[in-house]
Parts: C-alpha cells; structure tokens; sequence
C-alpha cells in the first residue's frame, strides 16, 4: 500500500511535526526518510554530508524513498532534497503530496542556527534563500495539495490537511 499522504517542501516547513500530528489524528504510522537514513546506517545525517559526501546521501535517500513508498501505509515526510531526483518524483505519481510552502523568514526563524542540517552550514539565510529559489517549482509540479505554514502553527497546518484530504 502506498502511504495516505506525502509531506514534502524545503527545511523549516514542519514536514515532520505536522507529520506526527497527522498520524495522531489518524492513527496511522508515521515515516520519515531522514530517520530512515539514519536509523539504516547508523549514522547522523551531517556525519554523512561530511564524511560520505551529498552524492552518497542522495543514493542513499532514493533508496530510503523507494522502500518508504513502497511499503509504508501512513503518512510519509520526504527529506526537502528528496523530491530533486527525477526518479523519486515519478514514483509520487498518482499519491496525495502536500507541499508545506514556506517563505524564506518563517523557513530562517525555524532553522535557528541550522544544527544538524549540512546544506545550511555558512549564512542559513542565504542557502535556504537558494534552496527556495530553485526548489520551490520542483515541490509544486509534485504536489497534488498546497498548504501555507508562514506564521502558522504545526496544528493549523495539520487541520487544513485533513479538511483537504
Ligand atoms: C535536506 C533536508 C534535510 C536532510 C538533509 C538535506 C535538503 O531534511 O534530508 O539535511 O536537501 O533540503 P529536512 O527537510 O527534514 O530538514
């Protein structure tokens, strides 16, 4: 079974709080494929940024994205990178994607000093300002729903998935 509901969009969205709100308020399972890496390899995502490289993760990720969809009957949270392989973004077709849209204060506030997350390391601002520019039409040609999360909180953005969906 493919998942209910997939949450993508960029770092500092609330994909995986809202995530967890969902699956309370469904009782469904709830995934995600940072964790899956992570719990899969044993290691910490920036230990494998660093050490392994971006491609490494990215293979490792599509991996993590295939199994999730494959096998995971809840709600799924997609690292914000997940969706930039094409082969990962053809196996959402036909699943209901939200898109969390969030601009770049709200993403900046969220992040903090962007611990834990290497793509952030130098000016958090400047990189999610890149991130967004570039990514943002990529998490909208995916998504069959689009949900705004500026200056909302996790539970408002949870509410309207389930109005939508
Ligand atoms: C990344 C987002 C992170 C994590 C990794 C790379 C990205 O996940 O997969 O640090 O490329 O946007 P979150 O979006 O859950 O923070």
């Amino acid at each position: 079974m493919p998942p209910r509901v997939v949450l993508v969009g960029p770092m500092g969205a609330g994909k995986t709080t809202v995530a967890e709100l969902l699956g309370r308020a469904w009782d469904l399972p709830v995934r995600d494929t940072d964790a899956d890496i992570v719990a899969g390899t044993g290691r910490e995502i920036s230990d494998i940024f660093v050490e392994s490289g971006e491609d490494h993760f990215r293979d490792l990720e599509a991996d993590a994205v295939t199994t999730a969809l494959a096998e995971h009957d809840g709600v799924l949270a997609l690292g914000g990178g997940a969706v930039m392989r094409a082969e990962s973004r053809e196996l959402l077709t036909g699943v209901p994607v939200v898109f969390l849209r969030v601009g770049l204060s709200d993403a900046v506030k969220r992040v903090g000093l962007g611990a834990g997350r290497p793509l952030l390391l130098g000016n958090v601002r400047s990189r999610i300002k890149a991130l967004l520019d570039e990514r943002t039409p990529i998490y909208e040609s995916v998504a069959t729903h689009v949900v705004d999360t500026d200056g909302r909180t996790p539970d408002e953005v949870a509410a309207e998935i389930q109005e939508l969906l």
